[in-house]
This record gives C-alpha cells, sequence and structure tokens, in this order.
C-alpha cells in the first residue's frame, strides 16, 4: 500500500492526493538544492523590480529580503529543512519564505513560473561553476608555464606512431599542452557569453501580462540582456550542452596528458618521477607505486563525455516549450562541473612537483636515431634530391642498428661511404642540440623559441 500526500502545493485543481512513491519519483529537491543561492539571488532581483514597477510595496520588499536572508543563513548553516512534499529547490524556498513572512512571500511569485525560474537558475549556476573552472584552469596553465621555463633546454625523444621521430625539448611539450588548455579556455568564455541571457519574463512560456522590467531585472542579475523569445527561453538547453561539450574536450586533452604522464612514470620509460604525494602502493606487490592521479583523471574523462550524450539525448525530440523532462539536467551538469573542477585542481597541484629526468629524456633521444630526418636536411642542403637523401640515411641507420650505434657515433669515413657529399660537419647537425637548435622558426621545439612563446603565453594569461 502506498500513502498519500495531503498538503500538496498548488492542490485545489486536484481531487486526490500524490501517489507518495510519485511525489518521490518525480521530485527534484535531493539534488537542485545545489542551486539554492542561485534561487535566492534571482528571487532578489525579481522582488526588487516588482518593486519598482508597483506590484510590491516597500515594505513587502524588506520582508521579502530579510526572508531570504535568513534562509539563505538557514541553508549555509545546514538548519534548512528540505521537504520532497515541496518538490523542488524553488518551492521548497517559496514555501519557507512564506511561513516566515506571510502574505508578501505569495506575492512573490508574481509574473514569474517556476520555468523561468530554473531556466535563469541554472544559467547563474553555470555562469559560478564556469568562474571556478576558469579559475582552476588558469592555475595549471601557469603550472605548465613554469615548468615548461624550467625544461626549455631539456632534449627529449619527440614521438609519431609512439616510435621515436625526432628530438624535441620538454618545455615545447609542455607547451604543446598549455594551447590545447587555451583553446579550452575559449571555448568556456564563449559558452559563457550565449549562456549570459536572461529567461526571466518568459513566465510558463508565453510571457507575461504584467509589465516587468525585464532590463532592470537581467541588469540587476548581471546577464547581457533578457531573452528574445518566451517559448524557447522556457525550453533552451543549448547552454548546458555547450557547457558539457567544452568539459568533454577539455577532459579528452587532460586524458591526454595523463596517458603520456602515466607511461612516462613506467620503469619503461623512466622520464618522469611522479611525487609521492600523488600516488598510491599495491596492497599486495611492495615494490609498486602507482600514478593513480593521472589514472583517474583518464578514466573520469569517460563520464564526462557520457554527461554530454544524456544532455544531447535529453532535448532530442523534444516538442516547445517546457517539459518534465528538462529536471533530468541537473545531475549531469553539477557532476560535469565537480569532475571539471576537481580534475583541474588535482592537475594544477601535481605538475609543479612533477620532476624530469633529464638524463634518461636525452639518451632515449640518442637511441632512436631522432636525427635521421636532420642528416637527410643536411644531404638536401648539399645539392642531393630529398628522396635520394632519404635511401642514404636509411642506409646510415642500418649501420647504426646492426653496430649498436647512434647516427652521431658512426665515423666521418663510415657516412662518407654512403654519400661523397658528407663532410665533417656534418655532426654539428646529428647532435640533439644541433637537431632542436635547428627549429628555431615560429612554433618550432628550439629553446629560445620555446622561451619566447613562454613569454607571450604568460602574457595572454595574465595580461
Ligand atoms: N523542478 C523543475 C525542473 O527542474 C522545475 C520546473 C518545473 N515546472 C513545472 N511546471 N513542473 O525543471
Amino acid at each position: 500500500m502506498t500513502t498519500v500526500n495531503s498538503e500538496k502545493l498548488s492542490s485545489a485543481r486536484f481531487a486526490e492526493a500524490t501517489d507518495a512513491f510519485v511525489e518521490e519519483f518525480t521530485a527534484s529537491v535531493n539534488f537542485d538544492q545545489r542551486m539554492a543561492q542561485q534561487d535566492i539571488q534571482g528571487s532578489l532581483a525579481h522582488a526588487a523590480m516588482l518593486c519598482k514597477i508597483g506590484i510590491l510595496t516597500e515594505q513587502e520588499l524588506a520582508d521579502i529580503r530579510n526572508g531570504l536572508a535568513q534562509i539563505s543563513g538557514e541553508i549555509t548553516r545546514g538548519e534548512f529543512v528540505w521537504s520532497v512534499k515541496q518538490e523542488d529547490v524553488h518551492m521548497n524556498i517559496e514555501a519557507r519564505l512564506t511561513d516566515l513572512i506571510g502574505i508578501a512571500g505569495k506575492k512573490l511569485h508574481t509574473g514569474r513560473s517556476r520555468n523561468d525560474q530554473v531556466a535563469t537558475d541554472i544559467r547563474l549556476y553555470l555562469r559560478d561553476e564556469i568562474g571556478n573552472i576558469l579559475g582552476q584552469l588558469q592555475r595549471l596553465q601557469l603550472a605548465l608555464l613554469d615548468k615548461a621555463e624550467q625544461e626549455a633546454d631539456t632534449i627529449m625523444p619527440g614521438f609519431t606512431h609512439l616510435q621515436v621521430a625526432q628530438p624535441v625539448t620538454f618545455g615545447h611539450h609542455l607547451m604543446a599542452w598549455f594551447e590545447m588548455l587555451s583553446r579550452d579556455r575559449e571555448r568556456f568564455l564563449d559558452c559563457a557569453k550565449r549562456l549570459n541571457v536572461m529567461p526571466l519574463g518568459a513566465a510558463a512560456l508565453a510571457g507575461t501580462s504584467y509589465p516587468l522590467d525585464r532590463f532592470m531585472t537581467a541588469e540587476l542579475l548581471g546577464f547581457s540582456r533578457p531573452s528574445n523569445n518566451s517559448l524557447d527561453s522556457v525550453s533552451d538547453r543549448d547552454f548546458a550542452i555547450e557547457f558539457a561539450a567544452a568539459g568533454s574536450v577539455l577532459m579528452m586533452h587532460l586524458s591526454r596528458f595523463s596517458e603520456e604522464l602515466v607511461l612516462w612514470a613506467s620503469a619503461q620509460f623512466d622520464f618522469i618521477d611522479i611525487p609521492d604525494a600523488f600516488c598510491t602502493g599495491s596492497s599486495i606487490m611492495p615494490q609498486k607505486k602507482n600514478p593513480d592521479v593521472p589514472e583517474l583523471v583518464r578514466g573520469k574523462s569517460g563520464r564526462v563525455a557520457g554527461h554530454l550524450i544524456s544532455l544531447l539525448m535529453l532535448m532530442k525530440s523534444q516538442p516547445l516549450a517546457y517539459n518534465k523532462d528538462n529536471q533530468e539536467d541537473k545531475e549531469p551538469l553539477f557532476d560535469t562541473a565537480d569532475t571539471l573542477v576537481n580534475c583541474l585542481r588535482a592537475f594544477a597541484d601535481m605538475m609543479p612537483h612533477v620532476k624530469a629526468k633529464r638524463e634518461n629524456m636525452y639518451q632515449s633521444a640518442k637511441r632512436g636515431f631522432a636525427t635521421a630526418t636532420d642528416l637527410a636536411d643536411y644531404l638536401v642542403r648539399k645539392g642531393m634530391a630529398f628522396r635520394d637523401a632519404h635511401e642514404v640515411v636509411g642506409q646510415a641507420v642500418r649501420l647504426g642498428l646492426n653496430s649498436g650505434r647512434d647516427l652521431s657515433e658512426l665515423t666521418l669515413a663510415e657516412l662518407q661511404g654512403f654519400s661523397a657529399a658528407i663532410g665533417a660537419d656534418v655532426f654539428d647537425i646529428l647532435s640533439l642540440e644541433g637537431s632542436v637548435a635547428a627549429r628555431s622558426l615560429i612554433g618550432g621545439t628550439a629553446p629560445e623559441t620555446v622561451r619566447k612563446a613562454i613569454c607571450e603565453a604568460r602574457h595572454q594569461i595574465t595580461g
């Protein structure tokens, strides 16, 4: 037997009370209470505007302000009693306000519906979260810049197909990550622009007959303007999808950094040391030190991409205007925001302490014939066609492989055996240092170019 509830708000139309399970099933208060402060912020602006247009008296506005201040304090202190009988955050706060101040509390909802109210609350909420995300993102970018500066001269193998390709500097590699994050930053800033439009005044779906000053409310809430179309305003969740899409790309990037850190921390690469504070041991194998933070971040990229798909599917085929489906937008958004802030924070905390094992990186670049392209380019400069040069270098690499030596360790006579064009100056370009220094064009891996890039990047994110 299910029990029934007899205190339904807006219940006059109903002859029967809501089924107790349905009440629980349709309620959102257990999760949307997270937007309580934004809900209060929206109500304060709406009330100030209602007073200005003469719908509330100064006294009623003062009562509403006092009541909402008290409620805000109760929520912050954890004293507020949330009830599923009041379904969601909006009705819980409104019911408490009416308990506290009486009739003025009942007037607050004039010219407003929960449909435009909830659309406003989520926008305010995500705007705050974008601020948090951008803050952590900047911390991580600054950590990468500092690390790149320290490692501007550090030579490591650059990979394609995870095979040693050409030498690069570790600073350059770190700056590649920085670039990815710069695009993420732009994506969130762009998302914030479209998000920052105010739905209040759309009411349930058609607008309202009260002469609301929507510009005033928008200004009070820091929105750039009121929304254009009431039907669209209560149903649009594009901004939520864009937020999750920007988050998914960011997490994809973090998963790529993670993968490299995990590989580099392995005994097989042994390029870096991740400090103990960011690793754990194994319960059975005493020798283990596992790179848990990057592994977990890599794993968490999946849930954020999942939230993006959830939101896309949530909106697919929905007719205008508001539908209860939209209540399902909150949990994916909240979890996306939490995951992004936490993953960025973990990375920003960890990166300054990741230590490059410079000698290992250097030796690894040497073992992989990373300067083979430099030798081919050298021969081209001496007048050989590139395809022929490619062939000559292939023969030299084979000799190196067979005799266990790097190209720079072959003798001049041996090299000249493959091409008479080779002179003693070849050793300048066969060295790893010569190879990276030669790539000094804009965007290249030369230490001096990397240092310039760092300088400009620092300007870009702090200036
Ligand atoms: N809890 C609802 C949500 O999250 C609020 C809007 C409900 N509106 C309605 N007419 N049932 O979307």
